[in-house]
């Protein structure tokens, strides 16, 4: 999703700009642009290309400065086009870069319209640069601030003026947006990662500020205008171009790396404790009665699964909802619940809403699982547990999604020892699961000759359903899922019981129907449920554990995981998916870490 950077120097920044802007290309983008003072003009570089042909139509111009703004754009407004690609230009005077959305675009259109403005792109962000010019009386700072006063919707945005040559300022509401603190030179950028190597010194706005960054001064004030100082925080971020190695994609090793992902993950977990959530996890865990899950797509199929262990092991009502969904739903709130975020990025506009939707009724009680400790999740939430699945480039969450399988295992085993459901045998037991994991997801690695196999029969397909039950419908829908984002074949995921209530009118001997049947305690009912499948000639794909006792047939194919898993197997089970996934996409030739139309952090609404 959009990117960007900023940076107020004595040194020329474009190299500073263009990696930083590298470093968020993982991100998802279909445009990108930098601008620049230049002997007292702005000027700037655009294109619809990746941000090395950018770079090459840079080192042609020769386009160098010490102060100046870049962006990589993911097109809400306006078709991705060299004329809705950040930054904007207002008068030749201000430059602007924003990330967000502005939802009263049409109206302040309208109005400097007839001031006398006019409009080169179909952006909503243009107007922001117009406005800022339409109340510059001379200072930046000033105008920023008067100019974000009358924006409704999210934003993120960074500014310089051609009238003031050594001045970036910058200002966010909904959007993520930090300040990098330099010696002789400040910067400022969407995510710290774009500004690794630059420098590890780190401020993160808070809602409603507003920044002025000059070459010795980063001066900051809230959203009533009032001066604030926020803390500067030591931030190792990793590049987000992190080295291949064997593997063609990113995606692929991050598949391979989850053994290493959940072994990290689990790390410090040598018994079962609330503390394990953060400090205050004992009282909060005490007192609470039900749990609320907020999250998008792959991370709120975790909370499905996790809806599954936190009722069956700790015995405590859960409800999972579609953060988009839930933040414009009229609910019922419960103060005992225990809200829970789910987030790769941390990021998630929509999760992010939905958080503070369930704040202002009431529910105070907040954690999130997530995977980047510095992110607004974790700020925002009282109770955090830390995936350490390292950073994920690829746009499909695999990692990402299995580390925090196992974080919420973990909290269902919590709950479970607070809740007086979990006793000294059980835990033991559990953990020696946990510890296995790395191994047993090795072996299922193992069969990728066998899925390869599979996934060019599926490369040819247009259309392919997911079947699960109990615990595997969530592992059904995310298999459906990855293989939809990256190989854009159309798939559907179904409770198998569901089949003959519709969906089994769409199973023709075309339709390959993908049946995770691990020996769970709804396997006979499954077999009926492929049953079905079979007498209307569908073929089936079944992936079956060392117990489930199916064999393969004519019309069922059968790849066999290693061992039995019992309540882990929902671990386990994603694997192969994944694999399917991403063999199917290789061999249609699609481009598998970026896929079209898709952001790896979905920071607008
Ligand atoms: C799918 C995928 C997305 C994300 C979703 C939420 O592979 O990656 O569905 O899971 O956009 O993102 P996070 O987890 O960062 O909140």
């Amino acid at each position: 999703m959009c990117g960007i950077v900023g940076a107020v120097a004595q040194r020329n920044i474009t190299p500073i700009l263009l990696e930083g802007l590298k470093r968020l290309e993982y991100r998802g983008y279909d445009s990108c642009g930098v601008a620049l003072h230049v002997d007292g003009k702005l000027q700037r570089s655009r294109s619809t290309s990746r941000v090395t042909e950018l770079q090459a139509q840079i080192d042609q111009t020769g386009l160098a400065g010490f102060t100046g703004i870049a962006h990589t754009r993911w097109a809400t407004h306006g078709v991705p086009s060299s004329a809705n690609a950040h930054p904007h230009f207002s008068r030749e005077r201000i430059a602007l870069v924003h990330n967000g959305i502005i939802e009263n675009h049409e109206e302040l259109r309208t109005e400097l319209s007839t001031a006398g403005y006019i409009f080169e792109s179909q952006t909503d962000t243009e107007v922001i640069a117009h406005l800022i010019d339409h109340l510059y009386h001379g200072d930046l700072f000033e105008a920023v601030q008067q100019a974000v006063k009358r924006l409704s919707g999210a934003f993120a945005i960074a500014v310089f003026c051609r009238d003031e040559p050594h001045r970036v300022v910058g200002a966010r509401l909904g959007s993520p947006l930090i300040v990098g603190v330099g010696k002789g030179e400040n910067f400022i950028a969407s995510d710290a990662m774009a500004l690794a190597g630059t420098t590890d010194q780190i401020i993160y706005l808070e809602e409603g500020d507003v920044v002025d960054l000059q070459l010795q001064k980063c001066w900051i004030v809230d959203n009533q205008g009032k001066s604030v100082q926020r803390e500067i925080r030591t931030v190792h971020a990793h590049s987000g171009a992190a080295e291949l190695g064997p593997y063609r994609h990113y995606m692929q090793k991050e598949i391979f790396e989850q053994p290493r992902a959940i072994a990290d993950t689990l790390e410090n977990v040598t018994n079962i404790m609330p503390e394990l959530f953060g400090d205050k996890a004992y009282g909060i865990f005490k007192e609470i009665d039900s749990v609320l899950i907020l999250a998008c797509g792959t991370s709120y199929y975790a909370g499905l699964t996790a809806k599954y262990w936190i009722e069956s092991i700790a015995k405590i009502p859960v409800n999972v909802e579609i953060a988009s969904e839930y933040r414009y739903r009229d609910s019922v709130p419960n103060p005992k619940s225990l809200v829970v975020t789910i987030s790769q990025s941390g990021e998630t506009a929509d999760t992010l809403a939905a958080l503070k939707h369930a704040r202002n009724q009431g529910m105070l009680h907040t954690l999130t699982v997530c995977n980047v400790a510095t992110s607004a999740m974790v700020r925002e939430c009282e109770l955090a547990y830390i995936t350490h699945a390292g950073v994920e480039v690829g746009v499909a969450s695999t990692k990402a999604f299995t580390t925090q399988l196992a974080a919420l295992f973990l909290l269902a085993l919590s709950l479970a020892q607070i809740k007086g459901r979990l006793n000294d045998e059980q835990e033991a037991g559990h953990i020696k699961a946990m510890r296995h994991l790395p191994v047993a997801i090795s072996a299922v690695l193992a069969l990728e000759p066998q899925i390869i196999a599979w996934a060019e029969q599926f490369a040819a397909k247009e259309n392919a359903l997911f079947l699960g039950r109990g615990l595997h419908y969530p592992i059904a829908m995310e298999g459906a899922l990855k293989l939809k984002e990256i190989s854009y074949i159309h798939a559907e995921a179904y409770p198998a019981g569901e089949l003959k209530h519709g969906p089994l009118a769409l199973v023709t001997k075309e339709m390959p129907v993908v049946t995770v049947a691990p020996n769970d305690t709804l396997i006979e009912k499954l077999k009926s449920n492929m049953q079905e499948v079979r007498a209307r000639g569908g073929e089936l794909y079944v992936f079956a554990d060392a117990d489930s006792h199916i064999t393969a047939s004519e019309g069922i194919h059968v790849i066999r995981l290693p061992e039995h898993y019992g309540l882990l197997s929902p671990i386990l089970h994603t694997i192969p998916l994944q694999l399917l996934a991403y063999h199917t996409a290789l061999a249609r030739g699609t481009d598998v870490d970026k896929p079209r139309n898709l952001a790896k952090s979905v920071t607008v609404e």
